[in-house]
């Protein structure tokens, strides 16, 4: 007969496999929803293993619990697609006021005879996820604009922070050697709290995106900080496989932005590119209608669309697709160039256009598609804008001089949809706009692509 133990430990274990795969597969578009059907599973398996704990001796705190959470998680699922890292934002808020809750009860559960490893490895629990906590609604607030986005300084700022964050490790060393002096505990939790605030005020609101991904990680780290408190394999595993994941992804996003770890945490970026926005230039540009831009689509052989945040706030990528199949039945080679931080979160351009059924195997990244641009009649690029700015390449006074591009300009024709002349997130002006070859076709992304879809389509539809 299997006990109760051993189905939580077949449970745990089951679990910590599905983890693992689960983001083994959201690494490719082509096996991303397995990935996140094997989360749901994997997590569903956690939390109803854990239920039959024979610890628990009263479910109704739980239920409760349960209740609360559905009831602000099912809203929270609902967000529009350019809101999700806000929204991944105030999840890891919540898993860490939860750790740095449960690690302060735990505290004053096992006070004052806590043994030193124990101490070390909760203080390290609630440090992270105070930090985590207070960290990551900051982010989400300067997303939710909510907060100014605009990075605050001033001098010493970093010496004031990292001066907290010693002060809040230190106390926490000394409660490691005197678990007694219970006193400290509240400067182990409330200074952090304090530093998660100021750690993000010098931040622009252009690098929240790469701030959440390393907050995750935070929250990841002290989860499994958590596990070894409470004994729990999963905890420490889901924990270590979020914070690694999470660490891994903020180094890949700094740099395909080409900034330092450092240059994104402490460089402020964002400040004088907001001033400079404001000295906007005024040079001509080329503009065309949906009429004259079908003509050009049309007599084209290969067209590279490259998407960018502005088609998901339209969310154009269902016309884009229609686009796509009135191109391909004409017989014009379309494939699609997807820069690695478009849109303003990781995968966002795959996601949407997989939502529409764009072919994978068209989507090419920009190291695989940068090379066929001199041979591209038409590079359509919609609402993608710093993705594509030259000035990265040829600039080195620009604020986002060594980012890799995607090489539009060096198509025969260069078409551009946008509502303006307005910057994307960097806050800065695209020389690409004003080239001979670049035609600028001014309208919302999802109305203008419609617009070129009837008119490939002579008129109809
Ligand atoms: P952006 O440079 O932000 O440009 C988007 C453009 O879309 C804007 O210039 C805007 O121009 C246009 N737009 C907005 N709404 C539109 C609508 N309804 N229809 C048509 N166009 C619309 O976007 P990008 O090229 O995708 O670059 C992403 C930026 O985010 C980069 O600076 C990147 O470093 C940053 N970032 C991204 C990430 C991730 S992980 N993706 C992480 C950190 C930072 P108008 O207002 O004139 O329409």
């Amino acid at each position: 007969m299997i006990g109760t133990e051993q189905i939580i430990e077949i449970t745990y274990l089951v679990a910590t496999a599905l983890f693992i795969l689960s983001l083994k597969w959201l690494s490719s578009p082509s096996t991303a929803r397995h990935g996140v059907r094997a989360g749901e599973l994997g997590m569903l398996l956690a939390v109803g293993g854990t239920l039959l704990h024979h610890d628990i001796v009263d479910y109704k705190w739980i239920a409760i619990g349960l209740v609360l959470g559905t009831i602000i998680g099912v809203p929270l699922g609902k967000v529009q697609m350019t809101a999700v890292p806000q929204r991944t934002a105030l999840s890891h808020a919540f898993g860490a006021l939860c750790v740095t809750l449960v690690g302060t009860a735990e505290f004053y559960l096992r006070a004052p005879d806590v043994p030193r490893f124990m101490m070390a490895v909760l203080s390290m629990e609630v440090i992270l996820g105070s930090l985590t906590f207070t960290g990551s609604l900051m982010a989400a607030g300067k997303l939710q604009e909510i907060l100014p986005q605009r990075p605050i300084t001033y001098r010493g700022q970093n010496i004031v922070n990292l001066s907290l964050l010693a002060i809040a490790v230190g106390v926490a060393a000394y409660l490691v050697l005197h678990p007694g002096q219970t006193q400290y505990f509240p400067a182990v939790v409330g200074i952090p709290l304090v530093f998660g605030v100021l750690m993000i005020i010098p931040i622009g609101g252009a690098d929240m995106p790469t701030v959440i991904s390393l907050l995750n990680s935070y929250a990841g780290l002290s989860a499994a900080a958590m596990g070894f408190v409470l004994d729990s394999k999963l905890l420490i595993i889901a924990g270590a496989l979020d914070g690694a994941s999470g660490f891994i992804l903020s180094v890949n996003m700094s740099k395909a932005m080409n900034r330092s770890f450092s240059n994104v945490l402490f460089g402020a970026f964002g400040q004088e590119q907001a001033a400079g926005a404001a000295v906007q230039q005024a040079q001509p540009v080329r503009s065309a209608t949906a009429e004259e831009a079908a003509a050009i689509l049309a007599a084209a052989n290969k067209v590279v669309i490259v998407p960018g945040y502005g088609m998901a706030v339209a969310q154009a990528q269902h016309k884009v697709r229609e686009l796509y199949d009135a191109l391909t039945k004409r017989g014009v080679d379309v494939k699609f160039g997807i820069h690695p931080v478009a849109g303003r979160m990781p995968g966002h351009m795959n996601v949407l256009l997989a939502e529409a059924d764009i072919p994978y195997d068209k989507l090419l990244d920009m190291e695989e598609i940068n090379g066929d641009f001199p041979q591209t009649d038409v590079a359509l690029v919609i609402g993608a804008n710093d993705v594509t700015n030259p000035a990265a390449r040829n600039d080195a006074s620009s604020p986002i001089y060594g980012m890799p591009i995607l090489d539009v300009d060096k198509a025969r024709t260069v078409m551009v949809i946008k509502r303006s002349m307005s910057p994307g997130f960097a806050g800065i002006d695209n020389p690409l706009y004003y080239l001979d070859k670049t035609l600028m076709l001014f309208g919302d992304a999802k109305s203008f692509v419609g617009a070129l879809v009837r008119e490939l389509a002579g008129g109809q539809s």
